[in-house]
C-alpha cells in the first residue's frame, strides 16, 4: 500500500482556481494513441454561468451543475432553459450525485454541508453536516437500498447518514458548521477582535441532519477522498449479498469497503493499492474500474481479481472525470480535452470540450442518442452528440422528435439561401431539395416549382389527408427558405459562422434560424408529425419559395401556373414575423405593404475633378438628386406626394381599443424600451410604425471610385421605400409616387425612377376561425410560465409580399402566428431563436393544423363567414 504518498497528496485543480489557469495549449494528448479523431462529437448546446462547473448530473428532464459560485444550476436538458438556481451552498458545490430513481440530488461543497434536494421540485429537504471540522466534501455515493449517503471529504474521512433513521435525533444547532466556533478561525485577532464570518447564504428552511460520530470513519485514506461509487456486492470477486462502497484518495489507492446493510457503518474490504498518483475519479463498467489519476494516467481494474489489469496514459494532464454509459467510457482532463473510449479502452475520439480544465461530467441516452455533457473552469456546460453514426447504408430512422427538428435545422441554416447574391443560386437550390427531401420523408408529395427568369425554385409539397368525403378544409402554409445576406465565417459583428446553427443559453444562433428557416420546419415537422399519427383529416399545402428577401420575385406567376396542383385552399397561414417583447406570446394581424424604388439622376459628363471642374456652373446630379430627395418629406416627417394619406383609413374607437393590452403589456414589462411611456404615448408609437406609413431613404450610391473626396459623380442613385397601409392602392401609391418625382425635378440632367419590387399591405380577421384556433393554442401552448393570458394581438411595420396576394388568389383568409422574439435580430447580426420559442412554435402549429383540418360540422358550415375581403376590402 502506498503509505508515503500522504504529504504529497496533490492540491486539486479547483482549489487554486484562476480562469483558464489550466493551459489550452493543444496538445492534450501526448499518448501514443493515434487514430482518436475518425469520430467527431458535435457540440449541441453551450449554456454559460459566471464561474467554474465544478460537478455536473443529469435525468431524463434536467441537467443539474454545481458550481464555484455555490449555486447550482438546473437547465431542461431540452430547450436549456434554466429550470432554477439552487442557492445551499457558501462554498464551490464539488459533487452532484442523483439516487438511481432520480429523485433526490445530493450536493456537496467546500462549505463541508451536504445538502439533499427534491430533483424536480428543487425543494431543499435536508442539509446534512459532520460535527467535526471535514473540509471540503469531495464526493457523495448514495445506496437506493439503503436510503443511505456516504460523503468523502478533504479530513480524510469517510462519514455516513441513513436517511431512514432521520427522525431519531434532534441536532443541536450549536454543532451546525455556520454556527460552531471554530478553533483557529474565529480565534481572536489583535485588538480581541475575530474576522467576521459570511453570512449564512441558505435561507431555505431544510431540515437539519446531523451525522453521528459513529458514523466516521477517520483517516480513510492517507489523502483527500475524492471520489465514491456504491456498488452490487456481485460485482466483485469476493462479492455476495448487497452492495459495496468504493473510494479513492489522494494517495493513490482505492479501497473496497463492506457496507453493513442495518447500519450503513463500513468496514475495510480490500485496499487496491496504486502508485503515487491521486484517484480522482472512478466509473465501473461490469466487472472493470477505470480510475482516473493525476498526471493523465487511467488504471483499469479487474473487479473479480483484484487485480490491476492496465495502465493508459489517457491525457497529458490529470485525469479529473470520467464517465460511463453502455459501452462507452468517457475522459476528461486538465488538459481541456476529453476522450471517448470503447469496452477495450481504445480511444475512439479526442477533441477539445473546453478552454481550460474539464472539470466534470455526466453522460445519458435520449431520443436514441448518447449525449455527453462536460462543465469547465472557463464557466461553461457543453452538451455533446457522441452517438455512433448509423451504419452506411442503414437508412436513419425518421423519428420526428423535437431533436430531429433540430439537427434539420442545422442542416437547413448550412445552406447559404442568400436570393440577393447570384453567386449563391446552386446553393439555394440544394437548400431547396434538402427541404424536398424532409418533406418527402414524412410522407408528403414535393416538387421544386421552377419560377421564372431562372430565380429561385418553389417548394411544393401537399401532406394529404385521407381520401374520404366529406373532407376537413384545406391549409396552406406559406413560407421563405432563403435570407438576406451575412458574412461566411465568423467576424464582423456576428460572434459565430452565421451559416453554421450554433447553440447557446437556450438560443440558436444562424442565419436565417427566425426568418424564416426555423419557422417553416416547425411547421414541416408538425404537418408530419401529424400525418405519421394519423390525425389528418384534410390536406395541408406548403408554398416555401426562394426570392421572398428579394419581393418574392417570380412568385405570383409561378403560382398561377400551378395553380390546380396546388387546388382549392380555405386557409391561408404564415409565421414570419417577432413577438413584442420577449415575454409575452402575440399573433400577428396585420403587415405593412413595401414598395421600394431607385432614382438616378445621371449627367452626360463622365465623373469630374471638383478641383478642375467644380464650379457653380454645374449641375451635379448628386445635388439635384438630393434637392428632389428632400422634396419627399416636410421638416414633421410627414411624406408631401399629393394625396398620399387621402386612402389611410381613419383610426376608429374600436381599432384604438384593440391597443389597450398591448401598451399595458408593454408597461408592465420593465425591460421593454416604451416601459415608461404613457399608455397614450405607447398607442401613437406604435400605429406609427404600424398602421400609418412611412418613408425610408436606404442609401444614395454615386459613381466614381469609392471614397473619394475630390470627384464629381456623374451618377447618383437613391433607394427608398414606402411602407403602406391599407386603403392606399399599390398601383395609385406607384403613379403618384413617379408622377410627383417628375414634376418636383427642376434640373437638367437624366432622371429615373425603378420600382423594384411591391407588397401589398395585409389586415387579417382577428374573429376567423384561424385566430380562434391559435389563440387557444398559443395559450395551452403556453401556460407552463406564471402568466396564462390571452396572446397580444399585434400588427407589424415590415412586409410579406405572399400574404395578401395569397388571399385574394385562393379567396381564403390569412393569419400569421410569430415564432420569435423581440430580440431575435432577425436581419441584423448574431441572428436568433429562442430553443422553447421554436419547439412550442411547432406544437402550436400542430394543434391548429389539427384543429383546422378537422371534419366538423361547424368547419363544414362557416365557410360563408369569412372570406378574405372581410377587412381588407375587396381584392383588385
Ligand atoms: N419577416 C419579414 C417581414 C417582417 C419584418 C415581419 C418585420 C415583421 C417585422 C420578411 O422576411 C421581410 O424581411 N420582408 C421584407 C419584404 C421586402 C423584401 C419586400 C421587408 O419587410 O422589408
Ligand atoms: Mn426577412
Amino acid at each position: 500500500m502506498a503509505t508515503s504518498s500522504r504529504a504529497s497528496t496533490p492540491l486539486p485543480k479547483w482549489i487554486d482556481n484562476s480562469s483558464n489557469s489550466g493551459g489550452s495549449g493543444g496538445g492534450g494528448g501526448a499518448t501514443a494513441t493515434t487514430d482518436c479523431e475518425e469520430f467527431k462529437p458535435r457540440l449541441l448546446h453551450r449554456v454559460q454561468h459566471h464561474r467554474s462547473i465544478l460537478s455536473l448530473a443529469v435525468s431524463e428532464k434536467y441537467v443539474y451543475a454545481g458550481s464555484q459560485s455555490g449555486d447550482i444550476l438546473i437547465w431542461s436538458i431540452e430547450t436549456y432553459q434554466l429550470a432554477a438556481t439552487l442557492k445551499g451552498h457558501s462554498g464551490s458545490v464539488l459533487s452532484l450525485c442523483l439516487s438511481p430513481e432520480h429523485s433526490l440530488l445530493f450536493s456537496s461543497a467546500g462549505d463541508a454541508m451536504i445538502q439533499v434536494w427534491h430533483s424536480e421540485t428543487f425543494e431543499n429537504l435536508h442539509t446534512i453536516y459532520s460535527t467535526f471540522d471535514v473540509g471540503d466534501v469531495f464526493c457523495v455515493a448514495f445506496s437506493a437500498a439503503l436510503k443511505t449517503a456516504w460523503f468523502g471529504a478533504q479530513n480524510t474521512s469517510i462519514q455516513w447518514y441513513d436517511l431512514k433513521r432521520k427522525d431519531r435525533r434532534r441536532p443541536s444547532l450549536t454543532s451546525h458548521p455556520n454556527k460552531r466556533v471554530h478553533r483557529f478561525f474565529d480565534s481572536k485577532g489583535p485588538g480581541g477582535r475575530s474576522t467576521p464570518r459570511p453570512a449564512d447564504t441558505n435561507t431555505s428552511e431544510s431540515e437539519l441532519l446531523e451525522i453521528e460520530p459513529s458514523n466516521i470513519v477517520q483517516y480513510a485514506h492517507f489523502g483527500y477522498v475524492y471520489c465514491m461509487l456504491v456498488i452490487p456486492a456481485s460485482q466483485i470477486g469476493q462479492g455476495s449479498e448487497g452492495e459495496v462502497l468504493l473510494s479513492g484518495g489522494g494517495d493513490g489507492d482505492v479501497k473496497l469497503w463492506a457496507i453493513d446493510s442495518s447500519s450503513g457503518a463500513i468496514s475495510e474490504l480490500h485496499p487496491l493499492s496504486g502508485g503515487d498518483s491521486g484517484v480522482l475519479s472512478m466509473v465501473v463498467k461490469d466487472t472493470m474500474l477505470y480510475c482516473g489519476l493525476t498526471d493523465g494516467e487511467v488504471c483499469i481494474w479487474d473487479l473479480d481479481t483484484l487485480q490491476l489489469v492496465r495502465t493508459v496514459k489517457a491525457h497529458c494532464d490529470d485525469v479529473l472525470t470520467l464517465a460511463v454509459k453502455g459501452s462507452c467510457i468517457f475522459s476528461g482532463s486538465a488538459s481541456g480535452y476529453a476522450r471517448k473510449w470503447n469496452q477495450r479502452f481504445e480511444c475512439i475520439s479526442r477533441w477539445q470540450a473546453h478552454s481550460g480544465l474539464v472539470l466534470a461530467s455526466a453522460v445519458a441516452g435520449r431520443n436514441g442518442r448518447l449525449l455527453y455533457i462536460t462543465g469547465g473552469n472557463d464557466d461553461c456546460v457543453a452538451v455533446w452528440d457522441v452517438s455512433e453514426l448509423p451504419a452506411a447504408g442503414a437508412a436513419a430512422a425518421m423519428v420526428p422528435a423535437n431533436d430531429q427538428l433540430l439537427s434539420s435545422l442545422a442542416k437547413l441554416v448550412g445552406y447559404r439561401t442568400v436570393s440577393s447574391d447570384p453567386s449563391c443560386a446552386e446553393e439555394c437550390r440544394r437548400g431547396a431539395t434538402y427541404l424536398k427531401t424532409l418533406f418527402k420523408r414524412f410522407g408528403a408529395t414535393s416538387y421544386l416549382l421552377p419560377t421564372e427568369d431562372g430565380r429561385n425554385p418553389i417548394v411544393f409539397a401537399r401532406f394529404s389527408g385521407p381520401q374520404q368525403k366529406p373532407k376537413g378544409k384545406t391549409l396552406l402554409f406559406y413560407g421563405h427558405y432563403d435570407v438576406i445576406p451575412a458574412p461566411s465565417g465568423v467576424g464582423q459583428g456576428w460572434n459565430t459562422d452565421p451559416f453554421e446553427l450554433t447553440g447557446l443559453n437556450g438560443y440558436l444562433y444562424g442565419r436565417g434560424v427566425s426568418d424564416n428557416k426555423g419557422p417553416c420546419l416547425a411547421a414541416l415537422f408538425a404537418a408530419g408529425e401529424l400525418l405519421q399519427e394519423g390525425k389528418l383529416d384534410s390536406d395541408i399545402v406548403f408554398l416555401i419559395e426562394g426570392e421572398e428577401e428579394s419581393g418574392s420575385r417570380g412568385f405570383k406567376q409561378t403560382v398561377q401556373k400551378n395553380k390546380s396542383l396546388i387546388g382549392p385552399v380555405d386557409w391561408v397561414l404564415l409565421a414570419n414575423s417577432y413577438w413584442l417583447d420577449d415575454e409575452t406570446p402575440c399573433l400577428t394581424y396585420g403587415l405593412r405593404g413595401v414598395l421600394h424604388a431607385t432614382i438616378t439622376v445621371e449627367s452626360e459628363n463622365p465623373d469630374l475633378h471638383s478641383g478642375v471642374d467644380g464650379s457653380s456652373l454645374n449641375r451635379e446630379p448628386t445635388v439635384e438628386l438630393v434637392g428632389l430627395l428632400a422634396k419627399l418629406t416636410g421638416e414633421d416627417g410627414k411624406i408631401l406626394i399629393p394625396h398620399f394619406y387621402d386612402p389611410v383609413r381613419p383610426v376608429t374607437k374600436e381599432e384604438e381599443e384593440m391597443y389597450d393590452p398591448i401598451a399595458a403589456a408593454l408597461q408592465a414589462n420593465p425591460a421593454s424600451p416604451l416601459h415608461n411611456m404613457s399608455g397614450a404615448e405607447i398607442k401613437a408609437h406604435l400605429m406609427a410604425k404600424w398602421r400609418f406609413p412611412s418613408l425610408t431613404i436606404h442609401r444614395v450610391d454615386v459613381s466614381g471610385p469609392a471614397g473619394s473626396a475630390t470627384v464629381i459623380p456623374r451618377s447618383a442613385a437613391a433607394s427608398i421605400s414606402l411602407r403602406i397601409v391599407p386603403d392606399q392602392g399599390i398601383d395609385e401609391i406607384r403613379q403618384n409616387l413617379i408622377v410627383y418625382l417628375q414634376s418636383s425635378y427642376t434640373g437638367t440632367n437624366k432622371l429615373t425612377i425603378k420600382v423594384t419590387h411591391e407588397a401589398e399591405p395585409w389586415l387579417g380577421d382577428c374573429e376567423n376561425e384561424v385566430f380562434c384556433q391559435l389563440e387557444k393554442a398559443v395559450m395551452s401552448a403556453w401556460s407552463g410560465g406564471p402568466k396564462i393570458r390571452k396572446p397580444l394581438y399585434i400588427r407589424e411595420g415590415g412586409s410579406v409580399p405572399g400574404a395578401r396576394w395569397l388571399e385574394c388568389e385562393f379567396d381564403a383568409p390569412a393569419a400569421h402566428l410569430p415564432c420569435g422574439q423581440s430580440s431575435d435580430m432577425a436581419h441584423l447580426d448574431n441572428e436568433r431563436l429562442r430553443l422553447v420559442n421554436l419547439y412550442k412554435s411547432k406544437d402550436i402549429l400542430k394543434t391548429v393544423f389539427r384543429e383546422l383540418t378537422k371534419v366538423s360540422s361547424s368547419s363544414s358550415s362557416s365557410s360563408s363567414t369569412s372570406t378574405a375581403e372581410g377587412v381588407n376590402g375587396g381584392c383588385s
